[in-house]
């Protein structure tokens, strides 16, 4: 952990990774809450990348307003291979270093809080927020984004089981989450889907022909998969395993890949208080001259982890839930 300055003067805040809806609840509420103590905010654009290219801009009350309502991060985002190497790092340390940042802020997932790990181990202080739709982040247990990504998927979900049920399809709808089957497991069960397929567990798709056969024998009019973008069978390879012979499922079978779609979306009141909360938090942590801590929702508050502990843990999915949804599925 590096030294803090008796006194903050300026912070730094990015966003990095996958832009996930209420980041920018998290940026206003950073920035409102550092000028509230009488700090200058360095917005930094295009996450770790804007960073190493000395890409920031000053952030004041008035240049957060009305952005609580919108989707994706007003200050951009990206994955930077070049802040994956030690000489993009140096680059970027000199970079606060030079701007006289006294601390950084970053707003993202796995690979981002990783970065921020990195940066702590060089002995620049920063706090991070957990924030991915993916909800693969060890050290919180919803992270901000995932409620309003979630909802999406469901609106997705409730309309093609419609047209499932009109035509007496089967829809496979696949949602992302990258290895993590978090979002395919709660959009199944909340959806009321058939068939959840994730990545944690290894699913045969002769199990999934026969469950679907079994749902078309008990009377539905419909069968609902949700598979998640990681998982071994994900859309794609279920739908070349079962092409050409469909007919023995007894539906007809449909694909449907929500990809972006649930990324973008404008922040539910879950994610704005979320972001809000998270924001304000991680400054507050700051004022104490506590940092090297993920900020993030831990048993319904918020909370601090260490990032090394964030580093060093893999978030695990509660699997047991596939057996609820079989049950709630009959
Ligand atoms: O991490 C968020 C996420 O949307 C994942 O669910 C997905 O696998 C990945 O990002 C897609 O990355 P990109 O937007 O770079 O294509």
């Amino acid at each position: 952990m590096g030294s803090m300055p008796a006194k903050i003067r300026r912070i730094g805040v990015l966003t990095s990774g996958g832009d996930a809806p209420g980041m920018n609840a998290a940026i206003r509420a950073v920035t409102r809450a550092a000028v509230d103590k009488g700090w200058e905010v360095s917005g930094v654009r295009q996450g770790y990348a804007g960073l190493i290219a000395n890409d920031v801009v000053p952030l004041g009350a008035r240049n957060v307003g009305g952005i609580l309502q919108r989707g994706g991060t007003i200050l951009g985002s990206s994955r930077s291979p070049e802040f994956k190497t030690p000489e993009g790092r140096r680059i970027a340390l000199r970079v606060l270093e030079d701007n006289g940042e006294d601390a950084l802020v970053v707003i993202g997932g796995n690979g981002s809080q990783s970065g921020a790990a990195e940066l702590m181990r060089m002995g620049f202080p920063v706090v991070g927020i957990a924030s991915t739709i993916d909800n693969d982040l060890y050290g919180s247990d919803v992270c901000l984004g995932v409620d309003t990504a979630l909802n999406i998927a469901l609106e997705a979900i409730d309309r093609l089981k419609v047209t499932a049920s009109s035509h007496h399809r089967a829809f496979v709808v696949e949602v992302m989450g990258r290895d993590c089957g978090y979002l395919a497991l709660m959009a199944g069960i909340a959806g009321g889907s058939e068939v959840i397929i994730i990545p944690e567990v290894e699913t045969d798709p002769e199990a999934i022909a026969a469950e679907l056969t079994a749902v078309y024998e008990r009377g539905k009019p419909h069968a609902m998969i949700v598979v998640a973008e990681g998982a071994k069978y994900n859309a794609d390879r279920l739908g070349h395993y079962f092409a050409g012979h469909q007919k023995r499922l007894g539906f007809e079978l449909r694909i449907t890949v929500l990809g972006h779609v649930q990324r973008g979306g404008a922040p539910g009141a879950a994610d704005r208080l979320l972001g809000t909360q998270m924001g304000v938090a991680a400054v507050e942590h700051l004022a104490r001259g506590q940092h090297g801590v993920l900020v993030g929702l831990r048993d319904g508050r918020i909370g601090a982890t260490p990032l090394e502990e964030v580093a060093a843990n893999k978030k695990t999915l509660d699997t047991a839930l596939l057996r609820l949804a079989y049950i709630l599925s009959r």
